[in-house]
């Protein structure tokens, strides 16, 4: 048997159309008056938070909207967010939108209460002291952000990105409302859908993949089979739009608790480089990584191939492995998911002369350290050549 592990969860989640409109309630209840609601431009045009900011306003919660969050959120980000919320005096942050958003809210509730440059607390567990409390509120289905202990800040001097990894960046409440992701544009639905499905398959096959983290992968990994495409050809299928958001929250869950391999390893470095937003980039990688990790665990690939539902139990591990490696490659195809040499700004000569260090970054990362195979630098260089 392995080590114990640690389950971190949000303390609630409430799933559903119109989840979203609790955010007042919860806030109340966590002993708030004043709110700070984090967001993006984009979501600030779609008015989504100004609803949520009315929300709160309506159960005595003043609030007010900070919307300067980039996607790739930075340390400059916080540091306006932060300086948002000290002179709004809020004393809860209600982050709302995609992932940056989510990211960067969870990063200023944490940063009132651990002064310091963010850089301190990269890695695993090293934030001394319990932020403010925060509502997460997602927008895509999704990165799962809502449910994870883990937050992703670019260091603005030194263009890396920090993994920052800590159970006092997990959300108080998550608002799961899909009734907020039907605007979501088809080709963001594609990419976030494959990085969801990428969550399931990297948790489940992961060294740290545990009885508490497998239910949820394989359940996120089930739900996408039958919801991603779904979703992607009608973006107002309200029962795929559900189904897709709560495939996010439990592969968030499942990935934050048993780690992600190797797709995320080589996923962050495409997007230092190249600026390759998160879901795309593991959109891009997912077929040529699975076909180089097979061998490295046939019987947890088989019952991936199994709860997409393009296996059947009687089929042989190996004709199992077989389907999901096609299935996947289709998936990609159906969802319109670009090759990586015909995403925009991505050069060959730029491609190439950065590859090494691609791949140590990748290395470096520590994900692929729990891949069921755990490639040298060589090999990664070859399976970013594959997916080229
Ligand atoms: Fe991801």
């Amino acid at each position: 048997m392995s080590e114990p592990q640690k389950f971190d969860l949000p303390g609630t989640i409430v799933t559903g159309g119109g989840a979203s409109a609790a955010a007042g309630e919860h806030a109340a209840r966590l002993g708030a008056d004043r709110a700070l609601v984090v967001t993006d431009p984009y979501i600030l045009s779609t008015g989504i938070a100004e609803r949520i900011r009315d929300h709160l306003r309506q159960e005595g919660v003043e609030a007010e909207i900070f919307s300067e969050v980039q996607s790739d959120p930075t340390d400059a980000n916080v540091a306006a967010g932060l300086l948002a919320l000290e002179e709004q005096e809020a004393r809860i942050v209600v982050a709302v939108g995609g992932g940056s958003a989510l990211d960067a809210g969870k990063m200023i509730a944490v940063a009132k209460n651990n002064p310091g440059p963010l850089s301190d607390f990269m890695g695993y567990h090293r934030i001394p002291h319990a932020g403010v409390p925060l509502i997460a509120i997602p927008t895509t289905a999704g990165t799962g952000s809502e449910a994870t202990r883990v937050t992703v800040i670019t260091d603005s001097a030194a263009h890396t990105k920090m993994m920052i990894l800590d159970g006092k960046l997990v959300p108080a409440v998550a608002l799961v409302d899909y009734e907020l992701t039907l605007t979501m544009p088809q080709s963001l639905t594609a990419h976030v859908g494959v990085d969801t499905l990428t969550h399931g398959i990297e948790a489940y096959v992961s060294a740290l993949s545990n009885p508490m983290t497998e239910p949820y992968a394989l359940s996120c990994i089930g739900l996408v089979g039958r919801n991603l495409r779904r979703a992607w050809a009608a973006p107002d299928d309200r029962e795929a739009r559900a189904a897709m958001a709560i495939a996010a929250c439990q592969g968030g869950i499942a990935f934050a608790n048993a780690s992600v391999c190797l797709v995320h390893g080589m996923s962050r470095p495409l997007g230092a480089v190249f600026g390759v937003p998160h879901g795309l980039s593991n959109a891009v990688l997912l077929p040529a990584v699975t076909a180089y990790s097979l061998a490295g665990a046939p019987e947890r690939y088989a019952t991936v191939a199994r709860a997409l539902g393009i296996a059947r139990p009687g089929d042989s591990v190996a004709d199992a492995g077989e389907r999901l490696l096609d299935e996947l490659a289709r998936l990609n195809q159906d969802l319109q998911v670009p090759r990586l040499r015909e995403l925009p700004g991505v050069e060959e000569a730029t491609f190439e002369a950065n590859l090494a260090k691609m791949a140590s970054d990748a290395l470096a990362s520590g994900s692929p350290a729990r891949n069921p195979i755990v490639p040298e630098a060589s090999e990664i260089e070859a399976i970013y050549r594959q997916a080229w």
